[in-house]
């Protein structure tokens, strides 16, 4: 493969964009960012080719989740990595959509989907991406039901307060029944479900969705017929009640029942639940057929939030008609010596973003200069000229900058910084070489920096060998790369035997050092944290020792 070019583009007329404060407005409120939560296999790959289909991005369906492409672009991650010294993985796709719902004088919608790393580089990153968007879709596998990674990646939403759309996807195959489905969601997750499309056709049997009105009552049946292999929009046919029941008799007849039953348990939509996190408007869709996927899109661009202001550290907020700010959510640090290449991705807050414009650092106070801001999507890279409210920007060799960080022009603003996730991997951390110890100090101060891992210490381990602590067990192999490549220092870890960490405080601390399957540590940040061998033995201190402060961490500030 051709290694990417990260030349800069011809120049670019910086100072063109229109930003008056109209402007500004107006493509802010075209525009939707969002990202799919899910578990691996839901479809999460399948679903972003259908949506870039139906935005007519692509021609065909069947490039991504083909059989030789896609898989490798997630197993294979560290090795092109190291190979071409750059993200290979997708970060953000940004197409223009125009639903047939909305006013055809109207400019189309810009949609901006947010990737969320998910497979075997689940990390910190699949987290801090939830930052960055103002809406998330739940895909659910249709046979699976609500799985971990789902959950996890919910309660962040739910702790960050993001709206939440629900997919139930491969309805063309047998799966649950929808109402035990809904329940499921109602009940784990306390996010009532209020049904826009309801399937017609069991499971496996899928032949179209009733469009359910804010009442809930029936409006129209959308029939759809498959294409071969799914490779293009499936073909929508549009009925009445009468000409649904006439042309799918019983199937449909179900549907109205169901449909009529969710409406008497006050299933219904309500945008004002849905915005305040409550309630999850859901959609039954074959990402696989292309059914379903129009209405997802329509659903996004009719009831997702667009880019609004956001509040600074000092609770201030900065409105998207304001001068330039963006916030950094996740950086990529290239694994091969030879290129240190680091992107960096920002998602704008406020202003208008114009490569080749000179932005200030919050963090460091200094200039910081655009000529190679990039959008990245899959293997492409292609330079960016100008992005608004919403939209995501990479930034080839941003040194200086880490997640949470700030950047602006004009009117000075810091965002509040990018909260730590609760870690479930635990590992040693330390040099094999004692001579080394200063660049190892260094490199450890570095890495816990940038949010890579979350560094722990305590008394009895001792400053030479600190914990590391991780979303994702692939951060470890992480630090280890750039430890050799920037720091030349090997480093020795191995695995430690917790698999929770629960914050904890000083005056807990010396009964549950006493506690066995337990250690107490401090984090960089001052939180103390005590790290669990196994939910069992966390129950049984709780329980023997309901006095001791042991919190769940979702996303601590
Ligand atoms: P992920 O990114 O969430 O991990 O899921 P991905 O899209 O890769 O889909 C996982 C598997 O589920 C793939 O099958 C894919 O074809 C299938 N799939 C996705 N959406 C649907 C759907 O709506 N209906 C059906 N029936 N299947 C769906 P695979 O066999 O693992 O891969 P492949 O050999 O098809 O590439």
């Amino acid at each position: 493969t051709e290694p990417v070019s990260t030349t800069a583009a011809p120049d670019h007329e910086v100072g063109t964009a229109d930003k008056s404060a109209k402007a500004l407005a107006a493509e802010a409120g075209r525009r939707r960012t969002f990202a799919v939560i899910s578990h691996p296999d839901a479809g999460k790959s399948t679903l972003t080719e259908a949506l870039a289909l139906h935005a007519k991005m692509i021609a065909e369906a069947g490039a991504v989740h083909g059989k030789a492409g896609r898989k490798s672009t997630v197993s294979d991650w560290m090795e092109m990595e190291k190979a071409r010294g750059i993200s290979v993985s997708s970060t953000a796709l940004q197409f223009n959509y125009k639903s047939p719902e909305t006013d055809p004088d109207e400019e189309p919608n810009v949609v901006n989907l947010v990737d969320t790393p998910g497979h075997s580089d689940f990390s910190e990153d699949t987290y801090r991406v939830l930052t960055a968007v103002d809406a998330a879709v739940m895909l659910i596998d249709a046979a699976k039901g609500l799985e971990p990674q789902t959950l996890k990646l919910f309660q962040v939403c739910k702790h960050r307060g993001i709206p939440v759309v629900t997919v139930i996807n491969k309805w063309d195959r047998p799966g649950r029944s929808p109402l035990e489905l809904l329940d499921e969601i109602q009940e784990r997750i306390g996010l009532t479900p209020t049904p826009l499309y309801w399937p017609v056709g069991i499971a496996g049997d899928f032949r179209g969705l009733l469009r359910r009105g804010e009442d809930g009552a029936a409006q129209e049946y959308v029939r759809f017929t498959r294409t071969a292999g799914g490779a293009k929009i499936a073909p929508e046919e549009i009925l009445d009640s009468a000409g649904a029941a006439a042309r799918d008799g019983d199937a449909w007849e179900t549907a109205v029942e169901e449909s009529e039953l969710l409406s008497a348990s006050g299933q219904d939509h309500d945008q004002e639940l849905f915005i305040a996190g409550q309630t999850s408007p859901v959609i039954f869709a074959s990402a696989m057929l292309n059914f379903g996927v129009r209405q997802i899109l329509d659903t996004l661009v009719a009831l997702a939030p667009s880019p609004g202001a956001r509040a600074d550290v000092a609770g201030t907020e900065r409105d998207v008609t304001d001068p330039f700010s963006a916030v950094v959510f996740k950086v990529q640090a290239g694994m091969d010596t030879a290129h240190r290449d680091r992107l960096a991705f920002m998602r704008v807050v406020s202003g208008v973003f114009e490569r080749g414009m000179v932005v200030t650092h919050a963090q460091t106070g200094k200039p910081f200069a655009t000529k190679y801001a990039q959008t990245v999507f899959g293997r492409e890279r292609s330079t960016v000229d100008s992005a608004y409210p919403g939209d995501v920007v990479g930034l080839v060799n941003a040194t200086a900058l880490a997640p949470g960080h700030t950047l602006f022009t004009d009117k000075k603003v810091e965002f509040p910084p990018i909260p730590s996730f609760a870690p479930e991997h635990f590992s040693t951390l330390r040099a094999e070489s004692a001579g080394k110890y200063k660049q190892f100090r260094r490199a450890v101060d570095q890495l816990d920096s940038e949010g890579v891992v979350q560094i722990l210490r305590n008394d009895i381990r001792g400053d030479a060998s600190p914990v590391m602590a991780a979303v994702g067990p692939m951060q470890f192999e992480v630090v280890a790369a750039r430890m050799k490549a920037e720091f030349n220092v090997e480093a020795r870890m191995e695995g430690l035997p917790y698999q929770l960490a629960r914050r904890t405080d000083a005056e807990s601390a010396t009964e549950l050092g006493r506690q066995r399957g337990v250690e107490v540590f401090t984090r960089s940040d001052g939180v103390m944290l005590a790290l669990v061998s196994d939910k069992w033995r966390l129950q049984y201190i709780q329980k023997e020792h309901p006095e001791l402060t042991l919190e769940p961490l979702v996303a601590t500030a």
